[in-house]
């Protein structure tokens, strides 16, 4: 995963010795030399083999190494990047061949993916693989504002995005709730608008030049003129609504503060700023949000509404326009080209910005939405609409988030849609708990950025996504192992296993009803709760819904008996979670475990064909309509077909 554009297998093997060593035949190794270091210590972590070699070995010892790879020339980490690359598999050598080093190194990833085993021996096997990706784009925002992810973070998370292919880290630098760069310009945003939490300059450096090492590009993100409440909280004086002062955001929403696109000194600030902040990030593209200002500030304020009309800008949106192109005039000094959300696609933007859609299709778009309408206008584009993962849906629903679809697009048309994004908007994620909510539904999306449109069969792909979620463990992501931290904090550290099961079916709510309004959780609340222990695509869930299928339809003997092992351990949860000392965290969860048992256990009743009382039914009808409701901030994923299946057995 991503799978691969073409793959002929050969029925030959490559065995896992001590003797294996890897050959790099290319301009300027670093990039590959540190790609070889890992895949080499992960294929010996991996595989439990003692190496002779620890390291690539030197271009004099080509001939003899069982592994040679080589490239033609160093990646720039631009959109023209050339990131194919051939992987021959046979009995006694691999010859893995690429334009670029980061072809290369997409294609170890390859590599190790196809690592596997019998009883006495890890091999390879035999293959002939063509790759390159369907879209150059294959980007990974963070918001670090909402809440602040330390470098370590970024760091696994970029590991994890060069694991499966993804090439841009689009990072969400500023916003209402904190302005998290060091600024030596203007010191205040860093030290009033980020409570002691941002990056410093030199933690910046660090990071870039750890992903350019992966071959992963980096997009800061200043979001402005609205998502400014940081920002303001340092320089009023640039805000729209006079004499006001601003404090750091704390809760979630769209927020009034907004700079003043009337005020010169606001071009001053954001040239010093930028000018300042640029050379950090030698990509060509700035990000410079441009989403949800709804202009309140801008429409109370009297001397910004005659600036509108001394300057013919009829309504608030025109007023941004003007403020955006403004901005592309100081980032073009810079030699950066604008970034922003689709609300900045307006008439007079030059055609040298990219859109970035969100919003999806809405009345008066072609079909396809902001994006196809983007690459019709001439622009370059990116889609995020699908990829919101912080909105906790399932991984079949983003994978089926096909960008062009059957959309009639010229070539020129087709060739400025660069590819996609996913969102990792962070309301409601602390370094604990970003990669389990990021992770592996990224996968899937990379898959889908990465691979011929055709790749879409979701049990293969829901098959692949299980292996792939337990090796993202070995670059270092937490998603698995933080949910048994939370549950220990839950629990004051007593045996989990009836908390286990419990998440096993619940998942936290979706589509932003967990903060419904924003008013819920600050940003600073506990994010060590159930919900959080929960996960999308709960697995026992999906265990279930697909047992009580087979058995709706077959009604057999032995699909039977898969849902009665399911429904006998829920049926006796309740035992082992009662047997936990209380605290007020795990008493909230009390009858939601209570329910869950008793449904089960007349469900198991019902389906062994045991007499049922009028009090029996009754009680299951309340029991299963109160599971049915959010509870907790999560919802019991399991209780549609646990009524699906009263109604099979009816
Ligand atoms: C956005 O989600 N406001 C870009």
């Amino acid at each position: 995963m991503p799978w691969p554009k073409s793959i002929q297998e050969n029925n030959q093997r490559f065995i896992i010795n001590e003797n294996l060593t890897v050959s790099i035949d290319g301009e300027d190794p670093k990039r590959l030399q540190h790609a070889v270091t890992s895949f080499l210590r992960r294929l010996s972590n991996r595989s439990g083999v003692f190496l002779s070699h620890g390291f690539a070995v030197p271009l004099s010892d080509e001939e003899q190494a069982p592994i040679q790879i080589s490239y033609q020339k160093s990646a720039e980490l631009i959109i023209e990047d050339d990131e194919s690359y051939q992987l021959d598999v046979e009995s006694n050598k691999v010859r893995l061949v690429a334009h670029t080093d980061v072809g290369a190194i997409r294609g170890l990833e390859t590599l190790l993916q196809l690592l596997t085993n019998n009883d006495s021996e890890y091999y390879l096997p035999g293959v002939s693989i063509s790759d390159a990706p369907r879209f150059v784009w294959r980007g990974l925002m963070i918001d670090v504002s909402r809440h602040f992810h330390p470098i370590d973070v970024i760091k696994r998370n970029l590991d994890a995005m060069a694991s499966v292919k993804m090439n841009v880290f689009h990072w969400h630098l500023t916003d209402d709730q904190g302005f998290r760069i060091e600024s030596k310009t203007y010191p205040k945003l860093h030290k009033l608008a980020s409570d002691g939490l941002y990056y410093t300059q030199e933690q910046i450096k660090e990071i870039v030049e750890y992903a350019s090492i992966l071959g992963i590009r980096v997009i800061p993100e200043f979001d402005v003129p609205g998502h400014a409440t940081a920002i303001l909280t340092a320089y009023p004086e640039l805000g729209s609504k006079p004499r006001a002062t601003y404090k750091i955001e704390r809760f979630s929403g769209v927020f009034d503060p907004t700079l003043d696109p009337t005020n010169e000194a606001v071009y001053v600030f954001l040239e010093n700023l930028f000018t300042e902040i640029a050379p950090l990030f030698p990509d060509s593209y700035f990000h410079i949000g441009g989403d949800e200002n709804e202009g309140k500030h801008w429409d109370a304020n009297e001397d910004i509404q005659k600036f509108k009309r001394e300057h013919n800008l009829a309504t608030n949106h025109d007023l941004q326009t003007y403020f955006n192109i403004r901005l592309e005039q100081i980032l073009n000094k810079l030699d950066k080209k604008l970034v922003g959300w689709d609300e900045i696609m307006t008439p007079n933007i030059p055609k040298t910005a990219i859109i970035h859609s969100w919003r999806g299709e809405h009345e008066g778009l072609p079909k396809g939405g902001t994006l196809i309408e983007a690459a019709k206008k001439g622009y370059n584009t990116i889609l995020s609409n699908g990829f919101y993962i912080d909105r906790m849906e399932s991984v079949v629903k983003h994978y089926l988030t096909e960008p062009i679809g059957n959309i009639e697009l010229t070539p020129e048309e087709r060739k400025r849609i660069l590819g996609g994004e996913v969102t990792m908007w962070s309301e409601l994620v602390t370094p604990l708990t970003i990669d389990s909510r990021i992770w592996p539904r990224t996968a899937a999306i990379a898959e889908r950025l990465w691979s011929p449109k055709e790749v879409t069969d979701i049990d293969n792909m829901l098959k692949r996504l299980e292996v792939i979620n337990y090796r993202l463990e070995e670059v270092g992501i937490t998603h698995i192992r933080n949910k048994n931290v939370i549950l220990r904090n839950l629990s004051n550290n007593q045996d989990i296993s009836a908390l286990e099961v419990l998440s096993n079916v619940c998942e936290p709510l979706k589509i932003y009803s967990r903060n419904e309004g924003g008013t819920e959780y600050k940003t600073f609340s506990p994010f060590t709760l159930f919900a959080d222990a929960c996960n999308v695509d709960a697995k026992d869930a999906l265990k279930f819904k697909q047992v009580v299928k087979n058995y709706t339809i077959s009604l057999s003997e032995e699909h039977k008996s898969d849902v009665i092992s399911l429904l006998e351990t829920w049926a006796k949860n309740h035992k082992a979670f009662q047997k936990m000392d209380k605290n007020p965290k795990l008493a909230l969860l009390e009858s939601l475990s209570y329910n869950l048992s008793e449904v089960s256990k007349f469900l198991l009743k019902s389906i062994q064909n045991e007499k049922i009382s009028k009090k029996d039914m009754q009680n299951f009808k309340t029991q299963l309509e109160t599971l049915k409701q959010p509870f907790a901030d999560v919802e019991l994923v399991i209780a549609n077909d646990m009524e699906n299946l009263f109604e099979a057995l009816k």
